[in-house]
């Protein structure tokens, strides 16, 4: 269940918006089907849309023919700029084509065909270095959660929304693989369902037991009591530990917390925003309001009705019990440590 894939010096995206029903990818030849896939979420997930763009870039610079390394680095920056602009929420997106232009920047090659070279093998680092975050978020993660865990998790951030194994399902898939006893409440998330088609099929196909649910159905699972342990993961988490993920989990927070059930987050330190002070800064994209009044293309709301989409929101760091990186499980104070582990990383 590869999201991203580069065979044969293509571009394949998995195109996760006809999931579960169909498996079809999307041949990218050209850096614009990229931010299409991106924009469209055929490729999405903070992580996932990350690794895509940096792949994006290479795919761009393919179609670059500039021979001199000025021109050249000046046309890539320009194309990330477009596919920067795709999706405004997931830092990592801004990360990853920062972080590819860095390498092209301070590189003392020349000739394009050889810079060319260098920005696949980093595109190929992002990779595969998100895949052992991911495993090592899963190590860490793991140990949170009881020999018997119920875990409700909102949206889908699995190995679809990454470039495998996933953060939040992560966690999960490690504690299983440790043989812990645990099974999984996949809020649907409306309006574009990454529970129900994403999320429910990564368990079923592990043998992972899953039961799905409406949103509307987390806080009577809560009251029941038949839930000990909440793991989302994240689009983009201030230096106060503020966490902006899909639209919805700041709900899933309060009721966890009213219900005295532990709230965790589990993301890289790629999504990690030390730039930014607080949640308010973060820029939350508005999607089209078909989204919410069309289902199957059918409508579900008379013509001319308002609507508000707001893709994301904002959870406040009082309500997160723990954010969960591959550098090990960061506790409140916030404001602090994760200060301390950016640095760390720097270093
Ligand atoms: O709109 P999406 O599907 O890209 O939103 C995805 C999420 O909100 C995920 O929870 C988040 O990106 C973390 S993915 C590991």
């Amino acid at each position: 269940m590869n999201a991203i894939i580069w065979q044969n010096n293509q571009l394949k995206l998995l195109d996760q918006t006809k999931l579960p029903g169909t498996m079809e990818y999307i041949t990218c030849n050209d850096y614009r089907t990229v931010g299409e896939a991106i924009k469209c979420l055929s490729v999405r997930g903070a992580p996932a849309i990350g690794a895509a763009a940096a792949y994006g870039l290479v795919v761009g610079a393919q179609q670059v023919e500039a021979n001199d390394r000025k021109t050249f680095l000046e046309k890539l920056e320009a194309i990330a700029g477009e596919l920067g602009a795709t999706r405004p929420t997931a830092v990592n997106l801004r990360w990853a084509l920062d972080r590819m232009l860095m390498r092209l920047n301070t590189a003392p090659e020349q000739d394009t065909l050889e810079l060319k070279k260098i920005m696949l093998e980093e595109a190929h680092a992002i990779y595969n270095e998100d895949v052992e975050s991911n495993r090592r978020m899963g190590a860490y993660g793991q140990e949170l959660l009881p020999e018997e865990a119920r875990v409700l998790t909102h949206c889908n951030a699995g190995a679809l929304a990454t470039a495998g194994y996933g953060t939040a399902l992560g966690v999960i898939r490690a504690a299983h693989e440790k043989g812990k006893k645990v099974s999984v409440y996949a809020d649907e998330t409306r309006p574009l369902l990454q529970g129900a088609r994403l999320t429910s099929w990564e368990m079923v196909q592990e043998g992972i037991p899953v039961t799905l649910i409406t949103d509307n159905m987390a806080g009577y699972l809560m009251s029941k009591k038949m839930i000990d342990c909440v793991v989302v993961g994240a689009d983009r988490i201030t230096a106060n530990g503020d966490v902006a993920n899909k639209i919805g989990t700041y709900g899933v927070a309060v009721l966890a917390n009213h219900h005295k059930i532990p709230f965790y987050v589990a993301a890289p330190l790629s999504t990690i925003d030390m730039s930014l002070a607080s949640g308010e800064e973060i820029p939350i994209e508005e999607r089209d309001a078909k989204e919410v009044t069309h289902h199957g293309g059918q409508p579900m709301a008379p013509d001319g009705v308002q609507v508000w989409n707001p893709a994301f929101d904002v959870t406040p760091n009082p309500l997160v019990q723990a954010i969960i990186t591959e550098k090990g499980v960061i506790l409140p104070p916030y404001q602090e440590n994760l200060a301390k582990i950016c640095k760390r990383q720097e270093v």
